[in-house]
Order: C-alpha cells, then sequence, then structure tokens
C-alpha cells in the first residue's frame, strides 16, 4: 500500500522529491490528471467533480494508504469533499503564508498562485488567521504552472512578465517574502530568486512531505516494482521522472 500523491501536472513531484529525501525507502504512486490541466483556470464545482471522480478511481484501484494532495488549487477547493468520502488518512496543500508572515520585516508579504486559489475563501481564511499585522498582496497568473511544466520538459523559460504584476501593485514594492502557493512554482524557484534576489521565497513542498510522514507509522516499504507514475492523459517519458524515484510510468486505464 504505497502513498498516493497526486496534483494536476508536474507539480507535486516538487513533494515526491522531498518525500524520497527524507524517507528514501517509502513506496510512492504518482497520479497527474494532466488531461484536466491547468486546474487553476478552472470553475469550482466542475473541478470539485473532477477531483473526487479522480481520485476516487485511483483509491478504488491502487488502495493506497495515505492521499497527498500535492497541489493548491485541488486543496482549497477539495479537501473537505475528499475527507468525507475517503476514510485514508488524507494530506493537503497549504500556501506558507504563515512562514512568510514571521520573516517578513516590511510585514508586506506576497502570495502567488493559481487565479481559483487566489479567489478562494480559503485563501483569506488564512490570511486572517496567520497574517493579521501584514499587507498580503496576491497575484493569481494562468500562465506560471505552464510555464513550470515547460521547464520541465527542458524548455528555457522566462518567468518575468508573469510574476512582474506583483511588484507593480500599490505597495508591491516593499514585499520581502513570498508563500508559493501553487506547487507547480517549486520549479521555477531558480528563475524567482535570480530575478528578486532579496526576497525569502517560501515552498510548502517540504512542509507537505513531513506533514505526511508525521501522519504514517510504519512507513510504507520500498517496492520492486510499482513505483509508478500514473498519468490521465499524455505520459511523460520515464527519464524526464526516474530521478523522482519512479520506474514505471503508465496512462491510466482506470
Ligand atoms: N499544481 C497546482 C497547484 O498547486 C496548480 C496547477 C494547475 O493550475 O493545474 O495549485
Amino acid at each position: 500500500m504505497p502513498i498516493l500523491v497526486f496534483d494536476s501536472g508536474i507539480g507535486g513531484l516538487g513533494v515526491v522529491a522531498q518525500l524520497r529525501a527524507l524517507a528514501p525507502g517509502v513506496a510512492l504512486t504518482y497520479l497527474a490528471d494532466n488531461g484536466f490541466f491547468p486546474y487553476g483556470e478552472k470553475p469550482d464545482d466542475i473541478l470539485l467533480a473532477r477531483i473526487l471522480d479522480v481520485v476516487g478511481r485511483a483509491i478504488a484501484h491502487l488502495r493506497p494508504q495515505a492521499l497527498v494532495v500535492a497541489c493548491n488549487t485541488a486543496s482549497t477547493i477539495a479537501l473537505p469533499a475528499l475527507r468525507e468520502a475517503f476514510s485514508l488518512p488524507i494530506i493537503g496543500c497549504v500556501p506558507p503564508i504563515k512562514p512568510a508572515a514571521a520573516a517578513s520585516t516590511s510585514k508586506t508579504i506576497g502570495v502567488l498562485a493559481t487565479a481559483a486559489t487566489v479567489r478562494r475563501p480559503y485563501l483569506s481564511n488564512l490570511i486572517a488567521r496567520f497574517a493579521p499585522a501584514c499587507t498580503v498582496l496576491s497575484l493569481g497568473t494562468p500562465s506560471l504552472a505552464e510555464l513550470a511544466e515547460r521547464k520541465f520538459r527542458g524548455a528555457s523559460v522566462d518567468v518575468a512578465p508573469a510574476i512582474a504584476p506583483l511588484f507593480t501593485q500599490p505597495g508591491g514594492e516593499a514585499i520581502d517574502a513570498i508563500a508559493l502557493g501553487c506547487t507547480h512554482y517549486s520549479f521555477l524557484l531558480p528563475e524567482f530568486a535570480a530575478l528578486y534576489p532579496g526576497i525569502s521565497w517560501f515552498d510548502p513542498a517540504l512542509p507537505v512531505a513531513r506533514q505526511t510522514l508525521s501522519r504514517l507509522t510504519p512507513l510504507p516499504p520500498l517496492a520492486e516494482t510499482g513505483q509508478t507514475a500514473y498519468f490521465i492523459s499524455e505520459t511523460l517519458p520515464l527519464p524526464l521522472l526516474a530521478p523522482y524515484g519512479f520506474n514505471r510510468a503508465e496512462t491510466c486505464q482506470w
């Protein structure tokens, strides 16, 4: 019974990398609903029904011992419904507002996320709870997740036009800490940091991995086979997935 890590594309592989680093012996299965990418641009009701359907079929087929929703867009809309529908431990992804607020000396922080995550009450509740003393400026961008997908496949990407509006909005020049509210953005951190070297960046991948492992005792052992990454549509070439510990890549037949 592996841990199932789920995202709309490659974003959750950042969480996988942290899980592998913290617990090299752990059995992981990956599921990318890339047939419906990008989640961040889809209406809430359609997305919720889709996530319940795709995850439900995966749970029935794979019988994982835990589910990691390694996608902020999915977590902010579907966690309560998933927890109600399925009885296994479910770990979600939260934009790291709390550490960003704690690290900020200007008390102006940024949140970079998908359009869907930025407009959800889930985010405003987090901000009210964990950053009440901060000005929080958000940017919901349609293009960064796509750029992360392209970079993963080997392209060189320019993130500057997509991220600039975060800093050009009123008060944006004071931002000194940024919470990444989309797991795809972990893959663009080198580009972000090169463009804005004075900023502290907060990536949720490591906290999500730690939280996952804290929920599981004992850990599922690594299987020689079955370290499989499943894709709803286009299956990524195995050489791109091998660094994340996968030895099979398949298109879902279920
Ligand atoms: N990885 C997803 C997230 O964390 C978003 C990508 C998408 O729009 O599908 O929000």
